[in-house]
This record gives C-alpha cells, structure tokens and sequence, in this order.
C-alpha cells in the first residue's frame, strides 16, 4: 500500500493510463447497461475544493463518487476556512483525517504539490495553471472507442501552450504518440516538460505544419481562467490559430477534433468543426465521468 497521487499526467506510466482507460471503458458499459457498481468505493469519500469555475469536473467527480458508492463534498473557499487564510498544509492534514481523497482545482501548480505533501489520502489534481491531466485521461480515452490505442499516432495541438498542452506532452511520451505543438511565440508549453518528452514533442509556429498527416487534432481556448486581462493582447496573437475545416483537410481523413470544452465558437473553433462529423467533443466530455471513476478506483487501491 503505497501512497499515489495524481498531480501531473506524468505521475502514472504508459501502462498504469492503459490499465486505467480499459477498466474506464468497463465501468462506462456497465453504467450505460445500468448495472450499478456501487460496492466499489461504498463509504468513501472524496473532498473536492475549486478555486475556479467549474462545470465538467465538478459534476463528474460528483457523480463518479455517487455512481461507485461513495460521496463527493464540494468545498470552496468562499465558504471554508481557506478562504480566510487557513494554511493549505493544515488543510491538507485536517482533510487528510476525515476523507479517503481531495480534489483541487487551483491556480499555483506548486500549492497542490504543497497539499500532497502534507496529505496522507491520494490528491487528484482537477486543473491547476500548468497541468490539467484528469481532462487528457478522458480524451485518451475517447480515442481508444473511436479509433483505437493511440501508441504511433501523431496529435496536433493548435494555439496556446498552456496546461491542457503541458499534460499533452507528458502523455505523448508516456503513451508513445508524437504531439507536434503549434503556439505563437510567446505562448510556448513548459521548456523543461517539452525537453523531457524528447522526440515524442515538436514545436512549429504555423499551425498548418502541425496539422498534416494529424489523426488528432486538439485546440482550447486562447485565454484560460486567470488571464482575462490578457484577453485583448491574446486575440492578436492567436488570429491566426483557428482551427476551421480548411485546417481539418490538412490532417487524414479519419482525423478527429477534440476541446476540453468551454469552447469559445469562432474564436478558436470554428462552429462548423465544433459541430462537423469529425467532432468528439461531446463524448470526450462525457469520458470525463467514466475516465475519472477508473482514475479514483486506481488511487484508492494504491
Ligand atoms: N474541461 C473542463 O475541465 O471543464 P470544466 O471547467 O467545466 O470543469
Ligand atoms: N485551459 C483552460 C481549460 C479549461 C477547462 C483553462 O485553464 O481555463
């Protein structure tokens, strides 16, 4: 029994995420069968404290927690003590005493790294500044049931090199996928997250590069929670990073598009992909719940 945390996509090997991913798509057929599996985790119980907005991951871990046995309490700051300046290493350890594991969705990647420090219950991390690995799990996912493992495949991330694209390369290295980055100068992901995935990473400047030959294609959007005051500065700078249906002819024809969603029509996205045949957008969405479910199974057996 050791203790696993999930703070970074590079907290789990290749084979740990693959395990993960076929039980996700186990517990998702038995749920849509409605046979319940809520002997899994009865009694336990997850914390989840948002310092951002939420809508997907709150309600999947939610309902994850409901679906398997336990209970999920949703914590803000606003109404607990760490709003009012409570250290996040007495909470850390006060939680530790009475859930069997915390979710957080911060803004400081080092303030999770500072709760799991001082936890003694797996931390899972729901979108911190620099990662957001829970969201890659579901699209992984999402590209196993629609084409398979994704072990060879080349995915195109279009825009911003941010914390969805940070958890991108860790997974590309971890899964054995090249991920061809195309960011604005300026916007790169992590330098040292980019070293550490070798050739399995590729940063271009025109988004055109990236996409040829793609079978994935991924964007988010240009300003995520935290830098709307960039919001103006960041519509210039990615003007020309739209992913549109001349972009998605670049990729093979059996491409898929994906978003962690919200998504921003016409910005971004065009509504055309966002709504076109080769969008996956909504079951990717969906993946959150099932992924997730598999991710705390995991965690909690550790
Ligand atoms: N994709 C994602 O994390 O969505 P929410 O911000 O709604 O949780
Ligand atoms: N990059 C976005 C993802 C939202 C799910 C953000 O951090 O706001």
């Amino acid at each position: 029994m050791s203790l696993q945390h999930f703070l970074s996509f590079s907290d789990l090997t290749g084979n740990e995420v693959r395990r993960i991913l076929d039980r996700a798509v186990e517990l998702k057929g038995e749920t849509r069968s409605g046979i319940p599996h809520d002997h899994l985790l009865r009694g336990k119980t997850l914390g989840m404290i948002f310092e951002k907005s939420s809508t997907r991951t709150r309600v999947s871990f939610e309902v994850g927690m409901l679906q398997l046995g336990g209970h999920a309490l949703f914590l803000s700051p606003r109404d607990t003590q760490l709003g009012r300046g409570e250290p996040i290493e007495d909470t850390a350890r006060v939680l530790s005493r009475m859930v069997d594991g915390v979710m957080i969705r911060t803004y400081e990647h080092e303030k999770i790294e500072r709760f799991a420090r001082y936890s003694t219950v797996p931390v899972i991390n729901g979108l911190t500044d620099h990662e957001h690995p829970a969201q890659i799990l579901a699209d992984l996912q999402t590209y196993l049931e629609h084409r398979g493992d994704i072990g060879g495949k080349r995915v195109a991330w279009i825009g911003d090199g941010n914390n969805m694209c940070n958890s991108y390369i860790h997974a590309a290295h971890q899964m054995g996928f090249t991920l061809v980055a195309a960011c604005p100068a300026g916007y790169d992901p992590d330098p040292a997250i980019a070293a550490a995935a070798g050739s399995a990473f590729e940063l271009v400047r025109d988004p055109r590069d990236a996409v040829r030959d793609a079978d994935l294609v991924v964007t988010d959007v240009w300003a995520s929670m935290g830098q709307e005051d960039e919001k103006s500065a960041r519509r210039q700078a990615f003007s020309k990073f739209i992913v549109d249906e001349p972009l998605m002819a670049l990729a093979r024809p059996d491409a898929l598009f994906m978003h962690c969603l919200p998504a921003h029509r016409e910005e971004e996205v065009t509504t055309e992909v966002l709504e076109g045949p080769q969008s996956v957008v909504w079951d990717e969405a969906e993946n959150r719940l099932h992924a997730q479910k598999a991710l705390i199974e995991f965690l909690f057996a550790a």
